[in-house]
């Protein structure tokens, strides 16, 4: 009997969007763009500031209908796939409410979209999945910055979401607590074969955690190249300075346009 094979998580084609302008004549947030995430793949989005991958991200969260272009997540709609819970979102600010418990937190958003059996059990198992569990009781300002990201990727998987689509979770973090997070979403990745479409500034971050690094160019953005991170597994964040890893650091920085500057002499 053939297996039968999953489909893409993500499978984007000719997607383009515009914002309407002042001026009336809109502005071009994507052009073009094609994008898969195979089943349980890891991929890291990078781009220059304002190249369209919020905008991307969104239309695959089925937070914003494209003006033109096909949408595909886990195999239909990316609305129906976030009717079905089936999409995780994580953002840079975690949005968490300051008078709440971190389990209480998590919880509300169970009891927002009503499937809200077993609340608090859920809330807490999801904390411990990200190394939280002693933390469920704490506010959120008696956590340190890394632990309420965390308590947003708790957030996140409390639906047990087959997509995670993260859009630059560890930009306000310090170095360290971002290698810290870096492990600990690998170990969930790992654990949970969930599928990842992760943004990111950090070129370094991007080939540590990633199957396959897409590149954007400036707005209006379009996919300049699509690199396979073939390092092996389970990766390291203190084992980046491998010469191979140093190459897919090159190789990205080159496809940003962002040549060193002794090519230049
Ligand atoms: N809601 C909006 N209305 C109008 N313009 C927007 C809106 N959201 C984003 N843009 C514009 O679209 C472009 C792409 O934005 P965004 O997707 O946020 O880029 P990135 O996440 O790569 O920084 C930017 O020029 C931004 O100013
Ligand atoms: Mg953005």
């Amino acid at each position: 009997m053939a297996a039968v094979v999953a489909p893409p998580a993500i499978d984007v084609r000719g997607l383009a969007h515009r914002y309407p302008s002042p001026d009336g004549d809109g502005l071009v947030a994507l052009d073009g763009i094609g994008l898969t995430v195979g089943a349980g793949e890891f991929v890291s989005l990078v781009g220059p500031s304002g190249c369209g991958k919020t905008t991307l991200l969104r239309a695959v969260g089925g937070l914003l209908q494209p003006e033109h272009g096909e949408v595909l997540v886990l195999g239909g709609t990316a609305a129906a796939a976030r009717r079905a819970h089936s999409i995780g979102l994580v953002a840079q600010d975690p949005g968490l409410l300051p008078w709440r418990s971190v389990e209480d937190n998590v919880a509300l958003t169970l009891q927002l979209t009503g499937d809200d059996g077993d609340r608090g059990e859920r809330a807490r198992g999801a904390l411990e999945r990200v190394g939280l569990g002693e933390f469920a009781a704490y506010r959120p300002r008696e956590l340190s910055g890394g632990m309420r990201q965390r308590v947003a990727l708790a957030r996140a998987l409390v639906h047990e979401p087959q997509l995670l689509l993260m859009d630059e979770p560890f930009g306000a973090l310090d170095e360290l607590s971002r290698e810290d997070l870096c492990v600990e979403l690998l170990r969930v990745w790992e654990r949970e074969r969930v599928s990842v479409l992760f943004v990111t500034h950090s070129i370094r971050e991007a080939v540590l955690l990633s199957d396959r690094v897409v590149v954007m160019s400036a707005a209006p953005g379009r996919v300049v190249a699509d690199i396979s991170i073939a390092l092996p597994r389970p990766r390291d964040p203190r084992a980046d300075d491998s010469p191979e890893f140093n190459a897919y650091v090159h190789e990205i920085r080159m496809a940003l346009g962002r040549v060193p500057a002794e090519a230049h002499s």
